[in-house]
């Protein structure tokens, strides 16, 4: 549960079909340093104004249904209601998920590698929620 759960967590949503759990995403406070520090030069805001919007996935038999959209969206509504400029963070290789994103408006600020203390590293895409 730590990794849905975790302190910097504004509210979460899960999507459901015929009474299943299909699917889930989360609004958050920050991602890595440098994603959060890309996504703010280029709105222009500092890092506290942005909502970062994780943990998005839906299970493989309900994909391509118009969960994921509709999870996005409900966090998308909620970053902006709280004032929150909307942005993610999302792995290079996740060709569905950049499909989606690019679909729904989002645009791609910048690009980072994250690297771990195990010498792992991730190269990740950072986007910005179209203008509401
Ligand atoms: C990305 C993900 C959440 C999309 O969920 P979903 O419920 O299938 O998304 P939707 O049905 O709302 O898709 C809406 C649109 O996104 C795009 N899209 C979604 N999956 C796609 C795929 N496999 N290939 C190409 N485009 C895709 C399409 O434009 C699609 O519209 P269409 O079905 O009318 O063509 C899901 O594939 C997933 O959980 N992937 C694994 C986890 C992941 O990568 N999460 C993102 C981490 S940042």
């Amino acid at each position: 549960m730590e990794f849905l759960d975790t302190p910097d967590t504004y509210a979460a949503w899960v999507g459901e079909v015929d009474g299943v759990l299909v699917g889930h995403v989360a609004l958050v406070a920050s991602s890595s340093q440098t994603v959060m520090d890309i996504a703010s030069a280029a709105l222009g805001v500092p890092a506290a104004a942005l909502g970062v919007v994780a943990r998005l996935f839906v299970a493989p038999q309900a994909r391509r249904g118009g969960t994921g959209a509709a999870l996005l969206e409900a966090a998308v509504d909620a970053g902006w209601a709280r004032g929150l400029y909307p942005v993610l963070d999302v792995v290079c290789d996740a060709h569905a998920a950049i499909a989606l994103y690019e679909r729904l408006g989002w645009k791609r600020a910048g690009q980072a590698t994250i690297r771990f203390s195990n010498g792992h590293s991730l190269d990740e895409y950072v986007y910005l929620a179209p203008a509401k």
